[in-house]
């Protein structure tokens, strides 16, 4: 294809990440470092980097940043960093780099503040006309139960991730067991709970990657539709028979893939090509609709009517080459990990002129 354009020359590419053991832990912040990548991740990603040419450094997401990056005047940054705290931790690098101007892979400011927060991005979906379960934010605990959520229901920490405080006791029969749940939930997390209707159906999750015009900039434009975005193979998590039967919660996702207990995965998912694309495109839809950029995983579950419903999605999907699911999808796909990496650099150089 004539139109596809490269790098005008080599980049200097920043990596940022917060790596397990070498980023300082806040001891006031529960499970502050669930979220952290490990070295084998960053080497995975920075190799993918250096094999294409590029100068890389790595560079810890934490309060050294600023002045490491001002020092290190990088072309552009590929930004993982999850954070530790506030209200939108996965927004603060995005926004210190836009004050620095300095480029960046994946989403942006707003994006990244809206992802982290489930209710404010169910919100934006529901006016979109995209299906999402119901559901009532509790802030203090204390509020009347909304007329419309109807038992059994689901409660969780309305802006985590990596399934904390999720497992067998987040699905609550009761209005009893239900406030109590929403308590521990506000007490351990800081933060209000999200209560909404359980999905009992089968779980699944869609990796989107792509953009309106990613056959111009990336590496490997005839994988894209003419829309401009893959569609990846669906992978479907099965936890019924997990130690946290029905819920993918916090405690499988720390686990060996093949350890008893654990969930059952399966990419690509044995759906039919109906339900595969109706999956992918909702997930295309949820995030279009909050704004998102070139890549995200969407988690999707079935309604008791068999209704495809948006749970979340991650603007930073884990990116850990052997057990992640985004992982585990492009290799579904026939993809690399390195093929991986290079696409969300190359889409995210492109929105800054970087390619010729
Ligand atoms: N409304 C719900 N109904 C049924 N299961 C849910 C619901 N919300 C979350 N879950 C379960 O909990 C898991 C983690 O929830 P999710 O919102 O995806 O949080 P995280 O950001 O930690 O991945 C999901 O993968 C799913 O198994
Ligand atoms: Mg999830």
């Amino acid at each position: 294809m004539s139109s596809i354009v490269r790098p005008i020359r080599p980049w200097h590419v920043a990596v940022l990440a917060n790596v397990k053991g070498q980023t300082e832990v806040p001891s006031d912040v529960p499970d502050a470092d669930a979220e952290f990548d490990s070295p084998r991740t960053i080497d995975a990603i920075m190799a993918a980097i250096a094999l294409d040419g590029h100068q890389v450094t790595f560079v810890p997401g934490d309060a050294r940043l600023p002045q490491a990056l001002q020092e290190l005047k990088p072309d552009i940054c590929f930004n993982i960093v999850e954070g530790m705290y506030g209200d939108a931790r996965e927004a603060q690098i995005p926004a210190l780099l836009e004050l620095l101007r300095i480029p960046y892979t994946a989403s942006r400011v707003l994006t990244s503040a809206i992802a982290l927060d489930k209710t404010i991005t169910k919100r934006i979906w529901q006016s979109f006309g995209l299906p999402t379960a119901a559901f009532q934010l509790f802030v203090t605990g204390t509020e009347s139960l909304q007329r419309d959520l109807r038992f059994p229901l689901f409660v969780k920490p309305a802006r985590e991730g990596s399934g904390m405080g999720m497992d067998a006791g987040s699905i609550v029969y009761d209005e009893s067991t239900l406030r109590s749940r929403v308590q521990y939930i506000i007490q351990r997390y800081q933060q209000p709970a999200l209560v909404e209707t359980y999905l009992s159906g089968r779980e699944f999750t869609v990796g989107v990657l792509g953009r309106a015009d990613a056959h111009r900039y990336s590496r490997l434009p005839d994988r894209y539709a003419a829309d401009g975005f893959m569609r990846l193979p669906v992978s479907e998590v099965d936890s019924a028979d997990s130690v946290t039967p029905g819920v993918y919660g916090a405690q499988l996702k720390v686990m060996d893939l093949f350890m008893p207990g654990q969930a059952d995965f399966r990419c690509p998912a044995s759906i039919d090509a109906t339900l595969t694309a109706q999956l992918q495109q909702l997930a295309i839809d949820a995030h279009c609709a909050i704004g998102a950029c070139d890549v995200s995983r969407v988690d999707i579950r079935l309604a008791a009517d068999g209704t495809p419903t948006l749970i979340e999605i991650n603007t930073l999907p884990g990116m850990a080459p052997d057990y992640s699911d985004l992982a585990l999808i492009i290799n579904a796909a026939q993809l690399s990990h390195a093929d991986l990496v290079r696409e969300i650099l190359y889409l995210g150089a492109s929105r800054y002129g970087m390619l010729g």
